[in-house]
């Protein structure tokens, strides 16, 4: 049997840059509740991403909960999102008492289409929560625009963007506040992790606050927080990580390149291309398959790469408004593009040490008639 290739492998230091890090922590025996490893690791993000505010979170899940609860709209608000994304993003609105409200996504990146915005707004919305889907940048001008329009909150999901800069400046920085994972299958990991990043500073207290039980002092409690404190191991994980971004991101580039190469401009594939003033972060590769033309669908292409041990993902299939949690309430032909999307799309495997003999490998599978 050939070497098994998965869709992504993490990213990770030396062991011996690793042990470096965490020594301190042994000597100080404080592992977790904003210990010294987790006050550098925000401080060198701050610095990496080019942003005012940063508060860390053990996942990209709580952050997203804890930012959208930060705002306190009240129970039954309606927040408009896609169905194309991971369960996440969501389940983060739903927890929080408010309904999700499903925009389709567009043909040409997969993000929000900020055409069919407009006509979900109603007196009950209160947010916008766009995903920037595989490091795509979303039209946030357009976002922002709608949002100061009716007077909306923007919350961006901004999982997949890590290092991604718009227009010379960090995707971070727009919208009210976004959320990054630093999940350990993501560009940038702290083994699990995430943050939250914002403009407003009078924010602060209260996004720090809710990751700690809403404890304000020895002897107060004034919000029913949760627990979402990164510990210092993640944290030093973090800041090996970050050391070494640059170099990951330009050797996933070099792995998008060859993808390109091969599989760009083939009759009945369609592969993502990037975008206009962004610099990217190459964080996915995904195929979107046309049977009729390609002659061969995505579930044919994900079965002959598994019988030679490669791995793919159908991301993000199913919709989430078809997931049995949410279907009864949902019809998802309402979003057709994203339900052909998520019916067709396949991400390759996609990380910095992928060799360029696995790229051939898996372009040979791909395009073998
Ligand atoms: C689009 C999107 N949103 C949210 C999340 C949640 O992040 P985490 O896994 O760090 O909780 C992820 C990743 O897992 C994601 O891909």
């Amino acid at each position: 049997m050939s070497k098994k290739i998965l869709v992504t492998q993490s990213s990770m230091p030396t062991i011996e840059e690793y042990i470096e890090e965490i020594k301190p922590i042994f000597a100080n025996k404080w592992l977790t509740n904003m210990g010294e490893k987790h006050k550098k690791l925000e401080s060198n993000l701050k610095e990496y991403l080019g942003v005012k505010n940063i508060s860390l979170y053990t996942n990209g899940h709580n952050a997203l909960y804890i930012a959208i609860k930060s705002f306190d709209f009240p129970d039954g608000s309606e927040v408009i999102t896609t169905p194309y994304s991971f369960s996440s993003t969501t389940h983060a609105i739903v927890q929080n008492n408010l309904k999700p409200v499903f925009c389709d996504i567009n043909e040409e990146d997969y993000t929000i289409d900020v055409n069919k915005i407009e006509k979900l707004i109603n007196e009950k919305t209160v947010a916008i929560l766009p995903v920037h889907v595989y490091g795509h940048v979303c039209d946030v001008e357009k976002i922002d625009e709608i949002a100061k329009k009716h007077n909306l909150k923007v919350i961006y999901d901004c999982a997949h963007v890590f290092g991604v800069k718009y227009k010379g400046t960090s995707i971070a920085n727009y919208g009210d506040i976004s959320m990054f994972s630093f999940h350990a299958t993501k560009v940038f990991n702290t083994i699990e992790g995430g943050a939250l990043v914002y403009k407003d500073d009078t924010k602060k207290i209260g996004l720090e606050r809710l990751k700690n039980f809403g404890i304000n002092g020895a002897e107060c409690v004034d919000m029913v927080g949760t627990n979402a404190k990164m510990n210092e191991f993640c944290a030093a994980m973090g800041i090996c990580n970050l050391r070494h971004i640059d170099d990951e991101i330009k050797k996933r580039e070099k792995v998008y390149n060859r993808y390109l190469e091969r599989l760009d401009g083939i009759d009945g594939i369609t592969v993502s291309k990037v975008q206009n003033n962004i610099i990217p972060n190459f964080a996915y590769f995904p195929i979107i398959f046309n049977k009729e033309i390609f002659g061969k669908s995505r579930d044919d292409v994900k079965k002959e790469l598994e019988k030679e041990n490669i791995y793919t993902r159908k991301y993000f299939y199913p919709l989430i408004s078809d997931y049995e949690c949410y279907r009864d309430n949902y019809d998802s032909n309402e979003t057709p593009i994203a339900k052909r999307i998520s019916n067709n799309v396949l991400t390759i495997p996609m990380y910095a040490d992928l060799s360029l003999e696995d790229v051939d490998k898996i372009c040979d599978i791909i395009l073998k008639k």
